[in-house]
C-alpha cells in the first residue's frame, strides 16, 4: 500500500513536531533532511515524467525510522511502515542506504553479520527500480539545510563516519548513479538544483580529489 505525499509528510512529523518551536530543536534536524530528500525526489521524478508524488512521498519517509533510533533507523523505519501496512513506502526505508540495492554499497562501512542477515533476503528479492535509485541519490546530495553536491556530501559523510574497506567503491558507485540519473534527466543534476551554492559547485574537483585521497586508506571498522 502507498501513501500520497501529503499523508507521508504528516506521518513523518507525527509525534515529533507538536509546535512550531519543535522545528528549531537540533534533535529534529533530520526531519528537514527528509523533507529536502522528498522535494528533490519529486523534482527529479517530474523531470523524468515519472510519478512525482510517489517519489516525493518515498523521500519524505526514507529516514522515518529515526523517530525510534538513529543507528537502527533503516530497520526501525521499515518495521514501522510495514506495521501500518505501507509496504511500498517501507521499501524506501530499507533500500535508501544501499546503492542499487547492493548490501555492500553503503556508507559507514560493511554491515555487521547479524544486520546483514536481516537485510540481505529483502534486498536480494527486491531488484533495484528507478524510485529506489532516485531516493538513494537524493540522500547523497540533500542536507538538513538544503542541497549540495554529491562530492561535498560524501566528503562530509566520510569525515564523520570514517573510511572503510567499501568506501571508495561506494563513492564511485554514487558518482556512477548520478551519471545514470542525469542520462535519464537529459541535463546535469546540478542544473536541476540551481539552489546549490556556486561555492559548492566550484569545489567539486577539490572535494573529489580530497575524497579519493581519503578513501584509499581505509581503517578497520570497529563495532
Ligand atoms: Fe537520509
Amino acid at each position: 500500500m502507498r501513501l500520497n505525499s501529503q499523508d507521508a509528510y504528516q506521518l513523518l512529523i507525527k509525534d515529533v513536531i507538536t509546535s512550531e518551536e519543535d522545528w528549531n530543536q537540533p534533535e529534529n534536524r533530520w526531519l528537514k533532511h527528509c523533507i529536502y530528500v522528498g522535494e528533490a525526489a519529486g523534482r527529479i521524478a517530474a523531470q523524468m515524467e515519472l510519478d512525482s508524488d510517489f517519489a516525493r512521498a518515498l523521500g519524505y519517509v526514507h529516514d522515518i525510522g529515526r523517530k525510534v533510533s538513529h543507528p537502527r533507523h533503516v530497520i526501525e523505519g521499515y518495521s514501522y511502515l510495514m506495521r501500518l501496512g505501507y509496504d511500498e513506502m517501507a521499501r524506501s526505508c530499507l533500500t535508501h542506504s544501499f546503492i542499487d540495492n547492493d548490501i555492500n554499497l553503503t556508507a559507514g562501512g560493511p554491515l555487521r553479520t547479524d544486520t546483514q542477515a536481516m537485510m540481505l533476503p529483502y534486498l536480494d528479492s527486491h531488484p533495484v527500480n528507478i524510485y529506489d535509485n532516485i531516493v538513494q541519490l537524493c540522500d547523497l546530495f540533500c542536507l538538513d539545510t538544503g542541497y549540495t553536491t554529491v562530492e561535498k556530501r560524501m566528503l562530509d559523510i566520510s569525515k564523520r563516519k570514517g573510511v572503510f574497506s567499501n568506501s571508495l567503491e561506494h563513492f564511485h558507485s554514487a558518482l556512477n548513479l548520478k551519471v545514470r540519473i542525469e542520462e535519464q534527466l537529459g541535463c546535469s543534476l546540478y542544473d536541476l538544483f540551481p539552489e546549490i551554492s556556486k561555492e559548492d559547485i566550484l569545489h567539486i574537483r577539490k572535494d573529489r580529489d580530497e575524497l579519493e585521497r581519503l578513501l584509499v586508506v581505509p581503517m578497520i571498522k570497529k563495532k
